[in-house]
């Protein structure tokens, strides 16, 4: 697909669901007793496999159409016809994760505690992605769990049933493997204990109390790692949820607004969860025009619309405990970067090498192509805006421009390919993104959206 250059962003937009929240809005509402209604679910392909893997088990799932009272509008529900903790089938065939770690993690998770075989696979991304992280725990709980390679990555073999209680700790924050063990602890025979390095992301923890079950935050008296202990032995209760708006999608919305010169943009109805609000605390510290208003609660997660003007950028840092909370974001962070003044260094974010790319990797290289400054580390990389000394857009006659445009194979990976679409939105040169089709992963509406703020497309 071809970027073409935006004169400006203009308008509203609803973000689609949050990915996190939809997922586990099928999986508690599956294992609860009773129906879940849920508002706003994100229909995208990674939480599409999650239905997928539910129905195989015998969970009648639909979605319904009801009139909003308030707007007049039809808006879909979708429907969870919950069967209890213990009230899953054994599949018939393998179950598919597809693209998606969380469905894959958090549902190894609930495996862990049935009393049947279950054997999950995924796509060529997902077989490379590493699944010891949370083999090592289920392991420790007693659940026997095997990988068929010595990779310990997909496919796996779940023969669950009897957990016993673990204290863990992670040496990775991840909301994935919290989840997994947070599930796998509602089967242990006694309190499950998990604790991370940093604080991630905390849907698993305010959903599951939401359902009715007996879950506490916790901050480790020693180490001051944060965590979370379940205690079994409640039954969830079907709720209705409405889903906020994925802050990880409008991140692409809040990157173009700040850049394209003459934008402001408002974007309703957005999570902004503490847990997952980097992004917000990295576009103010790098001087950006973004602020928060009709802040509410929609369930247990806090919402806002947010309005976004275009801003001149400095480069800050990113480290740290700050990681975990804009982890998804790191791409289009990159591109914020690479026009700011001055130097952004990304460090202890490691994890992007083993996402659905090596993010790290691939951001560095088509920076390069871009002409951007950028040193890669291990851990992160150091881009050296080029907002000081910026050259004459060549696309856009009388314009300042950061950068070249290149073609960008996002390599299958949507988070790649969103972020380097918003940077040929300011490309001196033409921006070309191959096989788009991956934003189906977590935003299929993506180009339509873009389209239609920058009214162009
Ligand atoms: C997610 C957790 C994060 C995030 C992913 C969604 C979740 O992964 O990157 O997109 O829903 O729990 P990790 O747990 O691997 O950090």
């Amino acid at each position: 697909m071809k970027i073409p250059v935006a004169k400006s962003l203009r308008g509203d937009l609803r973000v689609p669901g949050d990915k996190s929240v939809s997922h586990r809005s099928v999986m508690l509402g599956a294992i609860a007793n009773g129906t879940t209604e849920v508002r706003g679910f994100l229909k995208s392909a990674d939480c599409l496999a999650t239905i997928n893997c539910f129905r195989s088990m015998g969970i009648k799932i639909e979605e319904i159409r009801e009139d909003d009272l308030y707007t007049g509008e039809t808006q879909s529900v979708l429907v969870i016809h919950g069967n209890g903790l213990h009230g899953l089938r054994k599949p018939e065939t393998p179950l598919n994760a597809m693209n998606s770690g969380t469905t894959v993690r958090l549902l190894s998770g609930i495996l862990a505690g049935q009393d049947f075989d279950s054997y999950i696979t995924g796509d060529s991304s997902l077989k490379r992605r590493p699944m010891k992280r949370i083999m090592d725990p289920l392991t420790q709980m007693g659940c026997d769990i095997t990988s068929e390679n010595k990779n310990f990555c997909l496919p796996l073999s779940i023969h669950g049933g009897n957990l016993k209680p673990v204290h863990f700790t992670s040496n990775v924050a991840s909301a994935q493997v919290k989840s997994c063990v947070l599930l796998a602890g509602l089967y242990a025979d006694g309190p499950t204990t998990y604790l991370e390095p940093a604080r991630s992301r905390n849907h698993t923890e305010l959903m599951l109390s939401a359902f009715g079950g007996n879950i506490k935050t916790k901050v480790d008296p020693l180490t001051m790692y944060p965590g979370a202990i379940v205690y079994p032995g409640t039954n969830l209760r079907g709720q209705k949820i409405t889903v906020p708006g994925d802050i990880s999608s409008a991140a692409y919305f809040i990157a173009a607004a700040l850049l394209v010169p003459k934008s402001e943009i408002h974007l309703l109805g957005v999570g902004i969860n503490e847990t997952r609000d980097g992004i917000l605390r990295v576009a103010k510290a790098m001087g950006g025009s973004v602020t928060t208003s009709n802040v509410r609660m929609e369930g247990r997660e806090p919402v806002a619309d947010i309005t976004v003007k275009s801003s001149k950028l400095k480069g800050t840092n990113i480290g740290g405990a700050l990681i975990p909370l804009l982890i998804d974001e790191l791409p289009i962070i990159a591109i914020m970067a690479a026009c700011a003044e001055g130097d952004t260094a990304i460090y202890d974010a490691a994890e992007l090498r083993v996402k659905e790319s090596d993010r790290l990797g691939a951001i560095v290289e088509n920076l390069r192509n871009m002409n951007v400054n950028v040193e890669e580390t291990p851990d992160g990389m150091i881009i050296h805006g080029a907002g000081g000394k910026r050259q004459r857009a060549k696309r856009s006659p009388g314009r300042l421009g950061f950068f070249n445009g290149t073609t960008v194979d996002p390599l299958g990976d949507h988070r790649l390919a969103m972020a380097f679409s918003i940077a040929g939105l300011i490309s001196d040169t033409q921006m070309t993104i191959t096989n788009t089709d991956c934003v189906k992963i977590s935003y299929p509406m993506f180009y339509h959206d873009l389209a239609m703020l920058t009214n162009s497309f």
